[in-house]
């Protein structure tokens, strides 16, 4: 089943160009997306008060990356929970409140609990899952199937991108009614048929990536730095290299840096800023300058073309992306850090798809 792939986790990373217009199949028109399973309660949806994204692990993440642009085309306020730091918080969800719940597998014990405690509460419910029959997709109002097709590898890498996907088609449909959007909107359509071919062309960074991989491999650790639509990428890059390579990563929020992380950079701890164009791209500058001035080691990920602006000195390394519009820039800069957790993995040693003390689907709470 793992082709000419040694490993699911490869052929999950290098399948995405596939899984991707799988997800999209269907629902993708040229001046809206068709997404048959949340048609009969959008009204519902459009009216509630406030928009909770809730999830565990890499579907958070997924959850984080959509937050943005779904505040910006349905301007509902969009709120994030961990699905158990709600349960044990017991926090406040209202009748008023529209409940996204995001999980691969469908089956994971923290989500659905909090499922219970949003249903109890009147919430309208609504699943994002990949699996057809999960307890999730049962139990909520209504949802969309992600259809990214059955994930293998304990790391999620496929699923990611396909519910970034699915989400970014469901914001788009939650802001249908808008026309002050409407240029926006299509625009995001235009660069979500064309995502496929963008995520193809990123996978060539493999042997780079490879080669990155080697010369990280005896790293203590490694910092991951996002903000504004790639906060999300820092945080799932950093939760791969934990996960399946076994060497201690954190992603942060680039705006946080200077209150407390800087202390920890000197020559030996590697940093990866993700500093492709977008809005917050003067910012990301200032942070790479800031890195830099302290003798940071840093590894940029950047545009194409933009290396050698980015770049500070000689010393620093880039990874260089192809550009997409910028709410759509999570789906292609994850992938190179999705590609350097898998050659660190086997570089190191350690089981990719098996990684030690986890499971696949987390049942238990
Ligand atoms: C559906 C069919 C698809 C068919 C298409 C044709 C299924 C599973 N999907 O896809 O095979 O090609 O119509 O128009 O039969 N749901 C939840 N919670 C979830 C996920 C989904 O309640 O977490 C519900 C949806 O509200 C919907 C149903 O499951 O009622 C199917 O969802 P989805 O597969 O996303 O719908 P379509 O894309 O329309
Ligand atoms: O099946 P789910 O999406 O609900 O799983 C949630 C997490 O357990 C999962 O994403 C976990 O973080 C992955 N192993 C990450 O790769």
């Amino acid at each position: 089943k793992k082709g000419h792939y040694d490993h699911f986790m490869q052929k999950e990373i290098h399948e995405q160009p596939h899984s991707l217009t799988t997800t999209m199949r269907g629902r993708l028109k040229d001046h809206g997306v068709l997404l048959g399973g949340l048609k009969e309660h959008m009204k519902t949806i459009r009216h509630s008060r406030r928009i909770v994204l809730i999830g565990c692990g890499t579907s958070y993440n997924a959850a984080l990356a959509v937050r943005p642009f779904l505040e910006e085309l349905s301007s509902i306020p969009v709120t994030m929970e961990l699905a158990s730091d709600l349960l044990d918080r017991q926090g406040p969800i209202y009748r008023e409140d529209t409940a996204v719940f995001v999980s691969q597998s469908g089956e994971t014990a923290d989500t659905l609990l909090a499922l219970d405690y949003a249903l109890e509460n009147g919430a309208m419910c609504v699943g994002i899952t990949n699996t057809v029959g999960s307890t999730l997709a049962r139990k909520t109002h209504c949802g969309v199937h992600v259809n990214a097709g059955c994930e293998i590898g304990v790391a999620s890498t496929k699923a990611y991108t396909s519910q970034i996907v699915a989400m970014a088609m469901m914001a788009l449909a939650i802001g249908d009614d808008r026309i002050s959007t409407k240029a926006r909107r299509e625009s995001i359509i235009y660069g979500l048929s064309d995502l496929p071919n963008k995520v193809r062309e990123v996978l060539k960074l493999d042997s780079e990536m490879k080669a990155l991989a080697e010369s990280l491999i005896d790293a203590q650790s490694l910092l991951v730095f996002g903000r504004g639509y790639n906060y999300a990428t820092a945080l799932e890059g950093a939760l791969k290299v934990k996960e399946v390579a076994l060497m201690h990563s954190e992603g942060m929020l680039a705006g946080e840096m200077k209150h407390g992380p800087l202390a920890l950079v000197d020559e030996t701890l590697p940093i990866i800023v993700i500093a492709t164009h977008d809005a917050c791209f003067s910012k990301q500058q200032s942070v790479i300058q800031q890195l830099h001035a302290r003798k940071g080691r840093l590894i940029v990920m950047c545009s194409k073309g933009a290396s050698s602006s980015v770049c500070p000195s000689e010393f620093c390394r880039a990874i260089e992306v192809p550009q997409v519009i910028d709410c759509l820039q999570p789906v292609v800069n994850i992938i190179p850090l999705q590609l350097l957790a898998y050659h660190l993995t086997v570089l190191r040693g350690f089981d990719v798809d098996q990684p030690r003390n986890l499971a696949k689907s987390v049942t238990t709470q």
